[in-house]
């Protein structure tokens, strides 16, 4: 299917010829939008708890201003001309974040990030910069001109609290308005400075470092390691240095040390947990007053379910993946999981006993809606 978002392309030909490969513009990506929040709004999330947001100021020095949550009053302070305000997961904040991401989902689920959005006045930006994922940048209201460069030299500027880049070669520029869109490969080099007060939703991916997932994985293993058995030494022979670690204490902790080993199923594990695994300054609002089971069944017949925005439900093969937990399903139960972790509901229906009581479950934690 072709599709307007990619410029008229199918998600198979964007895949083939420029996801991880080169720039793709797009005009009027999304036709008429004009973005999902208003300045004001977005300020408010800024002051809230739980919102993560970051202040940039540009110009002559760049600074990063403390996180949030703001004050109102640290707003009406700023200058008319170079500063930028940073909202992550909007996707969680608002249910219309949460809709726009779901365009994307030709790429894989495990590979989505956040949606994030930018207000700056005239001027304004976060500086010349590469980031080591993909990105969309969709322009709401406003416009903003973007120049970007395939430059390898990506040396930074030291002592900044901002990656920017120590030079900046431009080799195309780009000015985009309300819809359009711009779709950048890792390390990337890129400036987007507003043009007039403007807005950007970025969708972003995740691609985690090897030694991250590699430390991830050693905490994973570390929780699934079975080495029965202790150290003994029954031949002991007496040695001329008591203080040199014995040849045969060495061999025989090497042997057991050995038996540390994995397989595909718990590699498959440490991923789809690794991957459904909120990030730590995530929380659930479980319900005030959860209904209990039988209601909850009613209420699951009659009106389907709903994934909270925060959930982060995958799966692989017989295996699933819920904000860091697995389980196994098959057959039906299987296909209505399937389908869940796909689309992020459920119609109304009745899923047998299981899946009733495990919906149950995450609808208590305010991981599901009913
Ligand atoms: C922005 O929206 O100002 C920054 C987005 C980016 O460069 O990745
Ligand atoms: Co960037």
């Amino acid at each position: 299917m072709k599709l307007q978002l990619l410029g008229g392309m199918t998600a198979r030909e964007f895949l083939r010829d420029y996801w991880h490969k080169k720039p793709l513009l797009v005009r009027d990506a999304i036709p008429g939008f004009k973005g999902l929040l208003s300045p004001a709004k977005m300020k408010d999330l800024a002051c809230s708890e739980g919102v993560e947001s970051r202040l940039v100021r540009g110009g002559r020095h760049w600074s990063l201003g403390h996180g949030g949550p703001f004050r109102p009053a640290d707003f009406s302070k700023l200058p008319r001309r170079d500063w930028t305000l940073l909202v992550q997961s909007l996707d969680h904040h608002l249910a219309s974040g949460a809709e726009l991401i779901e365009r994307f989902t030709f790429i894989p689920r495990a590979r989505l990030d956040d949606l994030m959005v930018s207000y700056a006045v005239p001027g304004g930006g976060v500086g010349p910069h590469f980031d080591s994922y993909d990105v969309f940048l969709l322009q709401g209201m406003g416009h903003r001109r973007w120049r970007i460069s395939a430059q390898d030299d990506l040396d930074l500027v030291e002592g900044l609290p901002l990656k920017i880049l120590k030079r900046f070669e431009v080799e195309e520029e780009y000015l985009l308005g309300p819809g359009d869109m711009l779709y950048l490969p890792p390390k990337y080099a890129h400036d987007g400075v507003a043009e007039d007060e403007c807005m950007t939703y970025s969708i972003g991916f995740r691609a985690p470092a090897f030694q991250e997932l590699g430390e991830g994985f050693l905490d994973f293993l570390h929780d699934e390691l079975e080495l029965p058995g202790r150290y003994a030494d029954s031949e002991l022979a007496l040695q001329k240095h008591s203080a040199e670690i014995p040849k045969t204490m060495l061999a025989q902790i090497g042997e057991e040390l050995e038996k540390v080993r994995w397989d595909a199923e718990l590699v498959e594990a440490f991923v789809g947990r690794y991957f459904s695994e909120p990030k730590p300054d995530v929380f659930f609002r479980p319900p005030a007053r959860p209904l209990g089971a039988k209601a909850f069944a009613a209420r699951l017949a009659k009106n389907g379910l709903k994934l909270d925005s925060k959930t982060r439900l995958l799966f692989s093969g017989t295996q699933f993946f819920v904000n860091g937990e697995d389980f196994g399903a098959t057959g039906p139960e299987r296909r209505a999981l399937m389908q869940l972790a796909d689309t992020r509901a459920l119609p109304p229906a009745d899923y047998g006993e299981a899946l009733t009581g495990l919906f149950h479950d995450w609808y208590t934690a305010g991981w599901a809606h009913v």
